[in-house]
């Protein structure tokens, strides 16, 4: 089967490897998890394999191709589409334009069945074509910022915060379509705060920790065997239904193309 291969990672922030010597696997047709504490390098991980961040050493191999170091265009263009952490939309902009900047590249047929393709996996988004991105809810833009790394059609994705300040009855509805996504054949890494959304997602599963990677088995030992997550972080924050702080405003909106750490999810 072909998959995304990441081999011997190590990605520098700072002056700082704060990603290590990572190898991963991601399998095309799966979910593959990504867990991890705050600080742990998962955002570093996918910025790096989106050509955002250059690694400092290792391989991000497609088909024989190294795609590390390359620019994010090319990497784009090989099939690989990231969401990072916090990615916001052109708030003035309406669904349709914001969908429109996101397919410039791409030829006039690719742009339109990429087109046709996001609004059949997010149907509500063909109601809001004309609204501008301002005033969707926090569930509608992140509808369109996944339709957004999906109208390319990738043969990868990694999603960095699939839930991140959505309520649970949002997230509930955007997993069927990372399940269909994959059933489609792309392979998704998924880097997620609830520990039970990813691991009931992904047949795969990872766990970073201080930039390594710590374990990495099943995803169905990990939902059987939950002690396994040892992290506080992962079993505290493991319930979406059960929020930490649900004061917490991490709705999407405000600001562009925002990398930075989610605030308040430190102990
Ligand atoms: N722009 C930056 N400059 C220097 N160091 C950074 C920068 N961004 C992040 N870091 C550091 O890199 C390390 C990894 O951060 P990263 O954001 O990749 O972690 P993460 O696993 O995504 O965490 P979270 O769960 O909070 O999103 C942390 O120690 C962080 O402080
Ligand atoms: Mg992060």
């Amino acid at each position: 089967m072909s998959a995304l291969q990441l081999t011997g990672l190590t990605v520098e922030r700072g002056g700082r490897a704060v990603v290590r010597d990572v190898s991963v696997e991601i399998p095309a047709g799966q979910v593959t998890a990504l867990l991890g504490p705050n600080g742990a390098g998962k955002s570093t991980l996918v910025l790096a394999i989106g050509g955002v961040l250059r690694p400092r050493a290792g391989t991000v191999l497609l088909d024989g191709a190294d795609l590390a170091g390359r620019r994010p265009e090319r990497i784009r263009q090989a099939g690989v589409a990231i969401v990072p952490e916090g990615r916001r939309l052109l708030p003035d902009l309406t669904v349709e334009d914001n969908l429109r900047v996101a397919s410039y590249a791409l030829t006039r047929e690719r742009a339109q069945s990429g087109r046709d393709q996001v609004l059949e996996l997010f149907p509500q988004l063909g109601q809001r074509l004309t609204a501008t991105a301002r005033t969707l809810s926090g569930g509608e833009q992140q509808m369109v910022v996944l339709a957004q790394a999906l109208i390319s059609q990738p043969r990868y994705l990694l999603i960095d915060e699939l839930s991140l300040g959505l309520a649970p009855v949002v997230v509930s509805r955007l997993i069927p379509v990372i399940r269909t996504v994959a059933e489609s054949g792309a392979g998704v890494l998924l880097i997620e705060q609830f520990a039970t959304v990813a691991l009931g997602l992904a047949h795969q599963a990872h766990i970073m920790e201080g930039g390594q990677i710590r374990f990495s088995g099943l995803a169905s030992e990990l939902r059987d065997q939950p002690e396994l997550l040892s992290s506080a972080y992962l079993l505290r924050g493991s319930n979406p239904e059960d929020p930490k702080d649900p004061e917490d405003p991490k709705t999407p909106g405000a600001g562009e193309g925002t990398v930075a750490p989610a605030p308040g999810r430190a102990p």
